[in-house]
């Protein structure tokens, strides 16, 4: 049975595992070592060689993705950290941070040594005081130890709190001080970033995975993982389970596994639907236990591993209900550039709102999943693809759910209004 195997978050349960101290006792800073004393190109090959992917959702390789960036253009290169952690569910980089900051900051030197960049920022979400905090902290004794400062600064900015600052290219626009709104592709950041020069953005997860890979070589990452999901990644784990949290595992485990590590579904209760990459991610059920969660596996059953957030919700929670409330959230975060985002979802959430009361028609789901057919792919970015995600899903495999509604003209999981209550204690 394939096991947890922690390297990231491996001594997190240590009570100094966040210091500069607690760090370096594991080895902590010689990656950074051995790779500054390796050609930047080296590097990348061996970032290449270890098939690390992006961890922030799509799953790009990161070595080909530092490979993209001009060399000896006699320009600056930055590096830019995508910290931002908004996607509902995902909560793995906030953890990742406040038990080993320092990994991130080593990762940073790495990064920067292999693209030959001076300057890393990474780009923190806004509500996370207690993270930055400590990111500071860890930015700030680095510096006191020499380690920062020779050639290579980290800067940690603070965002004011909005999802679509996670996207990359809005991400670079809030850095550079304008409101945080999609940048028109190409160019890519790779060539015209932040500052228009060449840009490297990838996750927390993504840099802090590269000490261990430049320690233990792309050998030895390649043998945990699957044929093209390489390595181990944080699963996060929420809602309806004995216990919640961070899994450290190599990818290609299966949810069925995951929950047996984590207790199960809370006592007494089963597994109804649930979210294999955060809520922009198509909903699974417990048809999908075992579908291995890598990238390929995910895909080739109709979804995606996006940010691994594994949402679980048991059968007392209403589908329905549930998807509204996601939608609220992207109407809410929706940036207003697109017309196809900003109109979309606001029509979205009128149309789920009435059928989650139990007032619309038969003819609303269609009316539903033809809005999302045109968000979907014509939206600026993919936060629109995504709100898309949740709503066509549960139509699929929930649609008798949705019809409940309406022939019961309210919400059955709904105690007061329903007159065929079926949630919790029914
Ligand atoms: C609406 C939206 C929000 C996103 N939020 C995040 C985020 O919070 N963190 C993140 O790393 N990537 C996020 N992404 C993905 C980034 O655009 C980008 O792909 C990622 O930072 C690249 O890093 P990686 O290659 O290491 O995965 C978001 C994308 C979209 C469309």
């Amino acid at each position: 049975m394939t096991k947890l195997a922690p390297v990231l978050s491996a001594h997190w349960d240590e009570k100094d595992s966040f210091t500069l101290e607690g760090y370096k006792r594991h080895g902590g800073y010689k990656a950074a070592e051995k790779a500054l004393a390796m050609d930047p190109d080296a590097v990348i090959q061996l970032v290449k060689d270890s098939g690390l992917r992006g961890r922030g959702g799509a799953g790009f390789p990161t070595g080909m993705k530092w490979g993209f960036i001009p060399q000896g253009d006699n320009k600056d290169h930055y590096l830019v950290v995508n910290a931002d952690e908004s996607e509902p569910g995902t909560c793995k980089d906030m953890p990742l941070l406040m038990a080993n900051p320092h990994v991130l900051v080593e990762g940073c030197i790495i990064a920067c040594h292999a693209i030959r960049a001076k300057h890393a920022f990474i780009y923190i979400r806004g509500e996370v005081t207690h993270v930055a905090r400590r990111m500071n902290q860890a930015i700030a004794d680095a510096y006191a130890a020499g380690i920062l400062g020779n050639g290579i600064d980290v800067v940690l900015h603070v965002g004011a709190g909005a999802y679509i600052c996670g996207e990359e290219t809005a991400l670079l626009d809030s850095l550079e001080g304008f409101r945080g709104q999609p940048r028109l592709r190409p160019p890519f950041p790779a060539i015209a970033g932040l500052y228009a020069r060449p840009t490297v953005v990838n996750n927390v997860e993504s840099i802090s995975a590269v000490p261990a890979i430049v320690m233990n070589g792309a050998e030895w990452y390649q043998s945990m993982g699957t044929e093209k999901s390489k390595g181990t990644t944080l699963y996060s784990l929420s809602g309806h389970v004995a216990n919640p949290g961070q899994f450290e595992a190599p990818l290609g485990i299966t949810l069925r596994e995951i929950l047996e590590l984590a207790g199960g579904v809370r006592p007494g209760h089963k597994l109804k639907f649930w979210t294999p990459g955060g809520s922009s991610t198509p909903l699974f059920t417990d048809a999908h236990l075992d579908v291995p969660l890598d990238y390929e596996g995910v895909a080739a059953a109709g979804s995606m591993l996006g940010t691994k957030a594994l949402q679980i919700f048991d059968e007392t929670t209403c589908v329905v209900r549930a998807v509204l409330r996601w939608t609220e959230f992207y109407k809410h975060e929706s940036c207003g550039k697109c017309t196809p985002c900003r109109e979309g979802t606001w029509w979205l959430v009128q149309i789920l709102r009435d059928l989650e009361e139990g007032k619309g028609t038969e003819a609303d789901l269609a009316k539903l999943l033809d809005l999302c057919d045109n968000i979907m792919g014509r939206s600026f970015c993919a936060l629109g693809d995504g709100a898309t995600s949740p709503i066509t899903s549960s139509i699929k495999y929930f649609r008798d759910e949705y019809i409940a509604h309406l022939t019961n003209g309210a919400c059955p999981f709904d105690p007061v209004a329903s007159t065929l209550f079926v949630g919790a204690g029914a």
